[in-house]
């Protein structure tokens, strides 16, 4: 038994034992020069009390304190009946005959104890299964032995015939030693005395220092440990206290969050840095609280290496990877969806993105407690140029989680060059840029529901074009284009009323023509041929002229689905005739607002061959765009009813929310899964952007700003949109929810 784990059973220890037996001697020596006169006293028969007392002292104290060996009690015991047995109390006047008896009876007892001790020490090695009598007498022996061994049992009959028979002549005398004999021996007043010594001066040394808060249940290497507490309210999160491990190192623990297991509190913490100045006194497996701790920020800091304020929400647990990691948390650690966090990765800050979290439940020590798992995906280390950069290992088990405090103290996001900043990580100020020379040579699509902000961030792109001189070629036909853009002098491109309504008339004619159609169709071909040129011209026109320009093509309301797509083709054809005779004089940024009307999935969709054959033509102008400098923006609500042989040449792609199976389904192509898990999640102006132009290496949710300005001009358009057109947008509302 080392010291400490007698002082925690309340054993003096070894030293505190020595004290103690020299101490009682000196007591026993003063009482009898006290009572008697002489520190010995001459006469055998009024010795014998003291010698007992010694022989107590020494037996109790010094030789097996807690532990009685047989040959202890065989040694006492005999040592005890040689002198009952050898006295003569002949010459004592009163009672002789009963302290006769009293001494016979002692000395049998005496005898039974040494016979028990011969006993267990005989057989104390028999084996159970092969002597099994033996093996009985001997623990029978050993347990005799060692209850009418005890020092207390074996030496009081001895000392009480000494004092009752041989100080008959003086009654003071023996009642003095009588009173001496049943306090000193019963209280034991020393190893009291010494014990409460001991537990003043911990109280002392605690209340100055340190107050145990509770005992140390579990340590998870290499540095969580779970505190089974006496006190909970002692446990807050982000308080710093001080351990004892068991292997008796002293460090400092920051307090993550408690609960309950049966009826018991349990705080769990992390061990960071040795506690100096050390706790004197303290008891490996326990934890205090400390007056002075330190302080949790320096703590959070030091473990974070990050000096702007951070939160320490959990630690790693089983079952991450490079690409998610998973965390535990307190349930009540207010975390959502898209928030940023950290992990410390040798000397890089690593970042990740909360993506999901799910209820669990740990069976420590069988007790199943409610815990959070939170999934994040890695967004990687911050690059002044190229944003968020992947990094190529996880985090070990039990590392801490940071979360950033806001403002953020990252002065390196603001764009640069060509950037422009799309939206910002949710809940932090880290600005997620794109750099729009790759959303226009790469193609860009931005999907999402109706409302969720998709429009508006088309809107922020084609101002961000106009700034870098690009040419813009907008194909609206929801009428918002024309009003939003007023400020940026759009020209309107596309057929007269006549024009449109006769190409309307034309295609109606083939459509219902006899034979064929041959004839139908000659019309037709002439009259596409008639106003190309004038089309070729107005193109040209608009994309020779200097500087940026941004064009609105438009149809007049009445055409129908066939003749909007054979126009756009007019345009698109014309636009691709130029870029190619004028390789890449100009960027040219197309986009298609609700581009499922324009470039429909045609695949199984019931379209006639000659509509396949206009929307195979877009295709191909889109696809064939990158050579010339013409980059497409393609948005829509409808993910499922694009053309996917040209959304899949969309390297940067904006989800916002999305919740129809087919549009997830394609989407798991773009994303990882657990990515395309969180899409429908998504609220109002939340998108997960990923690709070429967004710089970042893997996936991103992203928050755009909230800009009211942004809110009222729609709303002022809104108002004063014919209402069909309202309708049918509500119309379309329903649908896609
Ligand atoms: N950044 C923004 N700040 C404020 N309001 C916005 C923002 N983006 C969009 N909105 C508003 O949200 C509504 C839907 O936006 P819109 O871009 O038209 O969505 P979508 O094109 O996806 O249907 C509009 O009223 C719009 O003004
Ligand atoms: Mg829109």
């Amino acid at each position: 038994m080392t010291d400490v784990e007698q002082k925690q059973t309340g054993y003096l220890t070894q030293k505190q034992r020595l004290l103690a037996l020299f101490l009682n001697i000196a007591i026993f020596l003063i009482l009898s020069r006290t009572v008697t006169n002489q520190f010995i006293p001459a006469a055998a028969g009024q010795r014998l009390w003291l010698l007992s007392g010694l022989g107590l002292f020494f037996l109790t104290l010094l030789s097996a304190p807690w532990f009685r060996p047989p040959r202890n009690a065989l040694v006492n015991s005999l040592t005890s009946a040689l002198l009952l047995s050898s006295l003569d109390l002949s010459s004592i006047a009163t009672m002789g005959m009963t302290l006769n008896v009293f001494r016979w009876l002692a000395v049998v007892l005496n005898v039974t104890t040494c016979i028990c001790a011969i006993l267990a020490m005989i057989f104390g090695d028999a084996d159970v299964a092969q002597q099994p009598k033996r093996r009985y007498l001997s623990v029978v022996g050993y347990r005799v032995s060692d209850l009418f061994g005890r020092g207390e049992l074996v030496f009081t009959p001895p000392a009480l015939i000494s004092i009752l028979g041989y100080y008959q002549n003086v009654p003071e005398q023996q009642l003095w030693l009588f009173f001496g004999w049943a306090f000193i021996i019963l209280v034991r007043p020393v190893e009291l005395t010494l014990r409460l010594i001991d537990e003043i001066r911990s109280i002392a040394i605690r209340k100055d220092n340190a107050q145990c808060l509770g005992t140390i249940s579990r340590v998870d290497n290499p540095n969580i440990i779970r505190v089974a507490l006496t006190s909970s309210a002692a446990w807050h999160s982000g308080k710093v206290v001080a351990a004892c491990l068991p292997n008796a190192t002293q460090v400092n623990v920051l307090c993550l969050f408690s609960h309950t297991e049966e009826s018991q509190m349990v705080g769990t913490g992390l061990c960071h840095g040795v506690l100096s100045p050390p706790i004197a006194d303290a008891v490996p497996g326990t934890v205090y609280a400390m007056a002075t701790p330190l302080d949790a920020q320096t703590l959070v800091k030091e473990l974070s290496g990050y000096d702007g304020g951070t939160d320490l929400v959990g630690f790693v647990v089983e079952d991450s990877n490079i690409s998610t990691i998973k965390f535990e948390v307190s349930p009540d650690v207010p975390l959502e969806e898209g928030v940023l966090t950290f992990c410390r990765q040798g000397n890089q800050t690593v970042f990740y993105q909360i993506l999901d979290a799910r209820t669990a439940e740990e069976s420590f020590g069988k007790n199943p407690r409610g815990k959070h798992v939170v999934s994040a995906a890695q967004l990687g280390c911050l690059d002044a140029r190229k944003g968020f950069v992947k990094y190529g290992w996880l985090p070990s088990m039990n590392s801490p989680v940071f979360v950033p405090k806001k403002p953020i103290a990252f002065d390196f996001t603001a764009p640069q060059g060509d950037e422009f900043a799309v939206g910002k990580v949710p809940g932090s100020d880290i600005i997620v840029r794109a750099g729009f020379s790759d959303v226009l040579e790469y193609h860009t699509a931005i999907l999402g529901v109706t409302g969720t902000g998709k429009t508006e961030l088309a809107f922020d792109i084609i101002r961000q074009a106009l700034a870098l001189g690009t040419k813009v070629f907008c194909v609206d036909f929801t009428n918002e284009y024309k009003a939003r853009l007023a400020a940026n002098n759009p020209q309107l491109l596309g057929l007269a009323l006549k024009q449109a309504a006769e190409l309307d008339q034309k295609l109606f004619a083939v459509e219902t023509g006899e034979y064929g159609a041959k004839k139908e169709k000659e019309a037709l071909k002439k009259f596409v041929d008639e106003i190309r040129d004038p089309v070729k011209k107005s193109v040209e026109d608009f994309l020779s002229s200097e500087g940026a320009s941004l064009g609105i093509f438009e149809l007049p309301e009445i055409t129908n689905t066939k003749a909007t797509l054979r126009a756009t083709e007019l345009y698109l054809s014309s636009i691709m005739d130029w870029a190619r005779k004028n390789r890449r004089a100009r960027r040219v940024l197309v986009v298609l607002e609700e581009a499922h009307t324009i470039i429909p999935e045609t695949m199984g969709a019931g379209f006639d061959s000659d509509t396949q054959w206009v929307v195979g033509r877009i295709s191909q102008i889109a696809l064939q765009g990158r050579k010339y400098g013409v980059g497409l923006l393609i948005i829509s609500q409808r993910t499922a009813l694009v053309s996917k042989s040209i959304l899949s040449q969309c390297n940067t792609c904006v989800t916002f929310s999305l919740v129809d199976k087919t549009s997830l389904d394609y989407l798991s192509n773009v994303y990882s899964q657990a990515h395309v898990q969180t899409i429908p999640n998504l609220r109002f102006l939340e998108a997960l952007a990923y690709g070429k132009a967004i710089r970042s290496e893997r996936p991103i949710i992203i928050k755009l700003d909230y800009d009211p300005a942004k809110k009222k001009a729609c709303d002022a358009l809104n108002a004063t949109l014919p209402t069909d057109k309202k309708e049918d947008e509500q119309k379309n509302d329903q649908q896609t929810k």
